[in-house]
């Protein structure tokens, strides 16, 4: 019941507000909240209590930091659901040979009905929905008032989950988090308001099967020998499949002061985003964000629960946003400062819930993969090309812009430390597959941009165009008293 009531498409949001007056809307969202919460608050008990007596002394919000053997893709949660791990792995089973399901998520404080609504959204919205019904598929925008309620109804075997996003002290931080929460509950597309769709929805790589299954098969040559994979097994399955993940380059400055810039040297971009319902790469991902709100927000009585050990007592810094790297090093620092609305600034934001953290777990994800996996699939058709096929003239010779720069390196991470790095990545022009994970060239979702390599709206390659209307990151800054700028677009250099 409840199910059909928060799941609001545009659709029902213009008919409520065409029906009802403000007041009995308001009247009802608060009545209906009240009964979500109660409900959800009654349920977790239940269910902290049923879990709370099967301990073993098992750290029920792992980091996910320390893996022990655990292999990430094949992970599958044991009969007693004992940690969020298994809870999120049960409650949303990754079907990987199942399509991506045709939704559009986008997020806004209010709804195109509201006054307040910007007036740039509602001509890129426009062009969401129309492509949306055009091609079949739904379109969902959440307003802030169904936010939440939306995720009770999802998350409600999954307490803590909760509980974290319920915590976080910014709206920018729940932003983050809820994207990749819709996206790991019910799969589909997830882009933000100031993005505009270019090409058909059904003509994404990922969406057609057609195109997938070609840029394997044109490929099936030249995956990336490692671990004495299996070309005609993998080329079998994986062509046959859509991929469950698909993530875009946001940054890739080949520049030495790239650091004033970039939180990461190769940095993906969560504007835009593409998945199957259930996928373990977001789940770790959820997995993280939750155990480090519950530390850094609530603080050490978050740290177990009626005796019971929520965290994991060894590693207890993992969990503090105020320990990461330098800021961690730093014994001026007040790393036991409880997070505020008032102290979180920008490198908080990038390495608690956005492209910086989101940058590091899909590194750490691949890394897993390819040690714990004989047959995993490597394809970089930029990395595999022969120097015979690199137009001499092509401007990334031209530039030094080539991953053949950093054949050695690759080779030496994979070979010696089973380890992707960055520089996988680095200058693709093709679509790469690391696993089911598709990752796009720059071009693919910022297209335009006039720098790191990105060509034009009207490149074959370029989805979404993305036109940067939020200043988050200022005033975030602002409000922390601190300024650093590693989030913004770098000007382009002479
Ligand atoms: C979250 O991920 C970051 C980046 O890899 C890592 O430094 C941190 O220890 C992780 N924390 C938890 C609690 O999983
Ligand atoms: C965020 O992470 C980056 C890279 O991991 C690091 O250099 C930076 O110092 C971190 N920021 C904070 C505030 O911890
Ligand atoms: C390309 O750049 C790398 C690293 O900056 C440098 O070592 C190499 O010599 C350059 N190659 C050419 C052909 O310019």
């Amino acid at each position: 019941m409840y199910e059909k009531q928060y799941t609001p498409s545009l659709h029902q949001y213009t008919m409520g507000k065409i029906l009802t007056s403000r007041r009995l809307k308001i009247v009802c969202t608060v009545t209906l909240l009240i009964i979500v919460l109660c409900g959800a608050s009654l349920y977790s008990n239940v269910y902290i209590d049923q879990f709370t007596t099967t301990t073993t002394g098992k750290t029920i919000i792992p980091t996910t930091s320390h893996l022990n053997g655990i292999n990430l893709k094949t992970y599958s949660a044991s009969a007693d659901l004992h940690t969020l791990r298994d809870q999120l792995t049960y409650t949303f089973p990754y079907h990987s040979e199942q399509a991506i399901p045709k939704i559009i998520w986008q997020t806004w404080k209010t709804g195109p009905a509201d006054s307040s609504f910007p007036t740039n959204f509602r001509n890129t919205q426009k062009k969401w929905t129309q492509r949306a019904q055009d091609q079949g598929f739904q379109y969902s925008l959440i307003t802030d008032d169904v936010a939440g309620s939306l995720l009770e109804n999802l998350y409600a075997e999954t307490p803590l989950v909760l509980q974290a996003y319920n915590l976080l002290p910014t709206v920018i931080l729940k932003a983050d988090f809820f994207r990749y929460l819709i996206l790991f509950a019910r799969g589909g597309i997830y882009s933000d308001m100031d993005t505009v769709p270019l090409k058909s929805l059904n003509e994404w790589g990922s969406v057609t099967g057609s195109k997938m299954n070609q840029l394997v098969m044109d490929h099936r040559q030249s995956f990336i020998p490692y671990k004495n994979i299996d070309r005609d097994q993998l080329s079998a399955t994986r062509a046959a499949q859509q991929p469950g993940l698909v993530i875009g380059i946001e940054a890739d400055p080949d520049r030495d002061d790239w650091q004033e810039w970039y939180a990461r040297r190769i940095q993906f971009c969560q504007w835009t985003m593409q998945a199957k319902p259930g996928h373990p790469l977001l789940r770790e991902l959820i997995l993280n964000i939750t155990a480090t709100t519950l530390q850094s927000v609530a603080g050490s009585a978050s740290a177990s629960k009626n005796g019971v050990q929520l965290l994991d007592p060894s590693n207890l810094k993992d969990y503090n946003v105020n320990y990461r790297w330098l800021r961690g090093q730093d014994p001026k620092y007040d790393h036991n400062q409880l997070k505020t609305k008032k102290n979180v600034d920008g490198t908080d934001i990038m390495n608690w819930t956005g492209p910086g953290i989101f940058t590091d777990i899909v590194f750490e994800y691949f890394s897993n993969l390819i040690q714990s996996n004989r047959n995993i699939l490597l394809l970089n058709p930029d990395l595999t090309k022969q120097t015979s096929e690199i137009d001499a003239s092509s401007s990334a010779v031209v530039s030094n812009k080539s991953i053949k720069r950093f054949y050695q390196k690759i080779n030496e991470d994979l070979q010696t430390s089973a380890k992707l790095p960055w520089e996988f990545f680095a200058f693709i022009e093709s679509p790469t597959l690391v696993d089911d994970v598709m990752v796009l060239p720059i071009t693919a979702f910022s297209p335009g941009v006039g720098q790191m390599e990105a060509r034009g709206t009207d490149d074959p390659m370029a989805l979404v165009e993305h036109l940067f209307s939020g200043t988050w990151k200022e005033s975030a800054d602002s409000n922390a008293k601190q300024s650093n700028s590693n989030g913004g677009i770098p000007p382009v250099p002479a």
